[in-house]
């Protein structure tokens, strides 16, 4: 299940997808000079009653605490079992995501916490991780506002822990390595310069080449999780179908042959955890099944 904080945003780079529209920006400023009238008229008048506009005032001063449990594991302590480690932040001074919580840890409470990021926009896949039990990645993850809840960081899942948050992820791109990801054709482009393909053939690969590599659907699929020494695994099948799909490859009946063994393709069992898993909003269970229709039918 999608945790309710962990709002992906597909397609929608993050100053966008996080800013508020005008009538809200509108609505605010009101509600702002409202409620600013209203403690100036009771503070003025003598004997006033401290009324519920003044609380909320004066609470955007208060701290609002939220501790963040976070899986800990060093490789050069090997007698330290693998642990989880408690960090308080206040959120009044902490960005609205959870990778920005993550890198206020690291500057001001444990310098030692490790952790991949880069873009901080969701298009790197770097801060994958597992977030109150969901898989997705930290920099699109909201902070739960609940001041009560513990928020709980893993690192992805069924896979070899390197230190900390940060996963191995040595065999995921050996196996991406392994379908060839990029376009294969012996004839040359007729104009001697770009290889086309007509507007309706492009659109085929709508939903498949947003796919970032983040990982966060391959370590949710029991499949998966069982077998990846022989198994492919949703994300990397979405790249298949992505070369597989494309109007510009030549090497479409050798890339079938690659995935018609019992393992590679065939374990996947259409449980959609990956489906429900990926932070861009992808549909690897639908490239899956195009795959096994694509192979059925031979074209
Ligand atoms: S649909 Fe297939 S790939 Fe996706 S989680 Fe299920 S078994 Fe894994
Ligand atoms: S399909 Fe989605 S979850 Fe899977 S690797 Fe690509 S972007 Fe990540
Ligand atoms: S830091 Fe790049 S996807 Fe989160």
């Amino acid at each position: 299940m999608l945790s309710p904080t962990c709002t992906s945003s597909p397609h929608l780079p993050r100053s966008s997808a996080h800013q508020p529209s005008d009538k809200m920006a509108a609505l605010r400023s009101s509600l702002t000079r409202i409620l600013g009238a209203s403690v100036r008229a009771a503070t003025l008048r003598p004997g006033a009653i401290f009324t519920r506009s003044m609380a909320s005032a004066s609470d955007d001063h208060q701290p609002r605490l939220k501790t963040f449990q976070i899986y800990r594991w060093n490789p050069e302590t090997p007698s330290e079992k693998p642990h989880t480690q408690s960090y308080i932040l206040d959120l009044n001074k902490t960005g609205p995501m959870v990778l920005d919580a993550l890198i206020r840890i690291k500057n001001e409470l444990g310098p030692t916490l490790a952790f991949r990021r880069s873009c901080r926009e969701g298009i790197c896949g770097s801060c994958a991780m597992n977030i109150n039990g969901q898989n997705t990645l930290a920099c699109l993850c909201r902070i739960p506002a609940e001041s009560t809840s513990e928020v709980k960081l893993y690192p992805l899942p069924h896979l070899y822990v390197v230190k900390d948050l940060v996963r191995n992820l040595t065999h995921f791109y050996k196996q991406y390595k392994s379908m060839k990801p990029y376009l294969q054709r012996d004839t040359p482009a007729p104009d001697g310069k770009e290889y086309r393909q007509s507007k309706e053939d492009r659109r085929k690969l709508d939903g498949l080449y947003e796919c970032i590599l983040c990982a966060c659907c391959s370590t949710s699929c029991p499949s998966y999780w069982w077998n990846s020494d022989g198994y492919l695994g949703p994300a990397i099948l979405l790249q298949s179908y992505r070369w597989l799909a494309d109007s510009r490859d030549e090497r479409t009946a050798e890339r079938r042959t690659n995935l018609e063994n019992k393992m590679s393709l065939y374990l996947c069992h259409n449980i959609l955890n990956c489906t429900r898993a990926c932070p861009n909003g992808l549909d690897p269970g639908k490239a899956i099944a195009e795959i096994k229709k694509s192979l059925a039918l031979g074209r």
